[in-house]
């Protein structure tokens, strides 16, 4: 049995909310915190309280409202950025501030103008900081997937030592190979003196398609926090998909990890932020996509009217969605015609659609899909006159 917990972090609300178009008001964003914490997010990342007197707000109202999901603030390493999380936490019953800085030499030298050792002194005044005021502060190092694994080790290490309490460690451009970022989780657990104080914590960006391959590599290297999103949504190419990472563990049970998510949530409260957000989902997306459990080519179907494990991984109504659908396009086979034939009350037998197969073939190939009326029209014919012209 799975003996490990990872603890999902939702950035939905934080991250997620930075994609263009996609900027929720106060009332939205309270909806959508209580469907995450009804979903078992552990932690919940609500905002950035200074970036605008709006979010400031949401944090505040979503702070009141969570009852048992940590209620997380981001904050940059300035002190008036953490009280000001501070301020919009303070009705939270598990706040933490989430505060951090840039790590890699891209960041210290373009971004800050800076040096490694003046980063390292930034990141502890800011975890230190933000600990007068709460508990739970959790350190990011932007841009780790690029850090130098030595210098990000001596970050980490001193972060710890002034009291954050998780350290997260982001890929933020998307660029590492999954087995380049599993390394560099394992090289902090090996060579940080007190990372037993802490939690590691992932946050994968998708900019090559590898959030979510990333992220295991993650856990399976040490790390027991995933920061991800409904729907993927994120910064460019978005953020680990939540959907993805939990389904990933309940799928390979023999890696010992679990999650207090429920997975019948997943579909529902994807449609909720899509149409919220109004934002679609790609319908090729895993577990929460339209056409994640369609079936459109005459084998697939053949063999998934045969038996549904020949094609198919997960049960639908363990992720909240709607049933598979066998959908009919000129690549379909005789099955899925009879089966959708049946579907709609003509019961056909084998020499019946034989003859209205070649039939379907050939309205298939003026359309895109063949549907109900369609179906209707084939079987009216058939059975008026035997043939079909
Ligand atoms: O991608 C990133 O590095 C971030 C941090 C602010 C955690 O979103
Ligand atoms: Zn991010």
């Amino acid at each position: 049995m799975p003996d490990k917990k990872i603890f999902i972090f939702d950035t939905t609300l934080r991250d997620g909310e930075q994609v263009p178009g996609c900027k929720l008001n106060t009332k939205e964003k309270v909806e959508l915190a209580v469907q995450l914490e009804d979903l078992g997010v552990d932690i919940l990342e609500a905002g950035f309280p200074i970036s605008s007197p709006g979010d400031f707000h949401s944090v505040e109202e979503i702070s009141k409202i969570i009852k048992n999901a940590t209620v997380c603030a981001l904050s940059r390493a300035v002190q008036k950025d953490i009280e000001v999380a501070a301020q919009a936490l303070k009705h939270a019953k598990r706040p933490r501030i989430h505060t951090g800085i840039g790590t890699s030499d891209f960041h210290i030298k373009s971004k800050f103008n800076s040096t490694r050792e003046e980063i390292i002194d930034r990141a502890v005044q800011a975890v230190k900081w933000a600990k007068n005021f709460v508990d739970d502060v959790e350190f990011y190092a932007e841009d780790a997937g690029r850090t130098d694994n030595e210098y990000l080790a001596r970050v980490i290490e001193a972060v710890i030592a002034a009291g954050a309490t998780v350290v997260n460690i982001p890929d933020t451009t998307g660029y590492c190979l999954p087995d380049q970022y599993g390394e560099k989780i394992a090289y902090l657990v090996n060579n940080v003196k007190n990372i037993d104080k802490a939690v590691i914590s992932c946050h994968c960006h998708n900019d090559l398609g590898l959030a979510t391959a990333n992220s295991i590599a993650g856990i399976q290297n040490g790390a027991r926090q995933i920061e991800c999103t409904i729907n993927g949504l994120g910064e460019r190419a978005g953020n680990t998909s939540l959907g993805e990472v939990v389904m990933v563990i309940r799928q390979h049970k023999q890696l010992g990890f679990y999650t207090g998510i429920r997975a019948e949530h997943l579909n529902p409260i994807s449609r909720l932020v899509s149409d919220t957000m109004r934002m679609p989902v790609q319908p090729n997306k895993a577990i929460v996509g339209a056409n994640a459990f369609s079936h459109s080519s005459g084998i697939h179907q053949d063999g998934f009217l045969k038996d549904s494990s020949t094609y198919e991984i997960i049960n639908p109504q363990e992720v909240g969605a709607e049933e598979s659908r066998i959908v009919l396009t000129a690549r379909s086979g005789r099955s899925a015609l009879a089966f959708r034939f049946q579907k709609v009350g003509y019961s056909f037998d084998r020499n019946d659609i034989d003859v209205l197969y070649e039939r379907f073939l050939q309205v298939a190939d003026t359309k895109k899909e063949i549907v109900e009326e369609d179906l209707h029209n084939l079987a009216k014919a058939y059975l008026e006159t035997g043939v079909i012209a």
